[in-house]
């Protein structure tokens, strides 16, 4: 019987926050959902039907024709957009460029959060993204405020992003990086902040595995 146990991990960019959760996730027999995951798949609906996002009705219309679903495989995020996979192009630059300003409106922040606090009840979930701890899973029994390095955070995220778009420089990465910091942070509707109860994790000079072993330790207490 699950106990209802929440990890909220938030953070910057590319600060691991997935990398860490899917290994919590797996490690716990939790189920994770990567809610940076639901923005991009609105986001690149948003696009195709080239929503105007200054058009309240044209938005509102756009989120009744949304339906998003996860399936697991491995721990690894697969998300659906209408029955269609969508798990690789929500990675792609065209909505990486676009999320942060789609994902400021509060129609889109009013659903999702509807939709992930569904998700969470009555399992034991690990849910990262911008505003867990402090919007969607205010109660969060575990709260990690995710950080590192910009320059390390860029560096991991253009390993990652060069394997798809070869044309992408490092410089350009760490720019679009900046720009979603500065975007997220500093938006009127819940913007990403670390809620007070929410325990710093630098990863700056941690491995994977002393990340893994240090979210693990703050996450047993409940577990008994
Ligand atoms: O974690 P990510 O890079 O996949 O998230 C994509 C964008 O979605 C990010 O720029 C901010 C937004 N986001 C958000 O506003 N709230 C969340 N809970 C998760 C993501």
């Amino acid at each position: 019987m699950d106990k209802n146990i929440v990890v909220a991990i938030d953070g910057y960019s590319s600060c691991g926050k997935s990398t860490l959760a899917k290994a919590l996730a797996k490690k716990l027999h939790f189920i994770y959902i990567d809610s940076g995951a639901m923005y991009r798949a609105v986001t690149l609906y948003f696009l195709r039907n080239n929503i105007d996002l200054t058009n309240h009705d044209q938005i509102a219309q756009a989120l009744k024709n949304i339906h998003l679903n996860f399936h697991s495989r491995d721990y690894q995020t697969h998300i659906l957009l209408n029955d269609e996979e969508v798990s690789d192009e929500i990675r792609l630059m065209p909505v990486t460029e676009n999320v942060s300003s789609i994902a400021a409106l509060h129609e889109v922040r009013v659903e999702m959060v509807k939709q992930q606090q569904r998700m969470g009840r009555s399992k034991n979930i690990i849910m990262d993204g911008r505003d867990i701890g402090t919007v969607v899973f205010p109660n969060a029994q575990v709260k990690l405020f995710m950080t590192a390095d910009p320059k390390i955070r860029a560096e991991r995220r253009y390993k990652e992003v060069v394997i798809k778009e070869p044309h992408i420089s490092l410089e350009e990465v760490f720019e679009s990086l900046a720009h979603r910091d500065y975007q997220d942070t500093t938006r009127a509707e819940s913007p990403l902040t670390r809620a007070e109860d929410a325990i710093i994790l630098d990863n700056t000079d941690l491995t994977p595995d002393e990340q893994l072993a240090f979210a693990i330790s703050k996450v047993e207490p409940f577990l008994k």
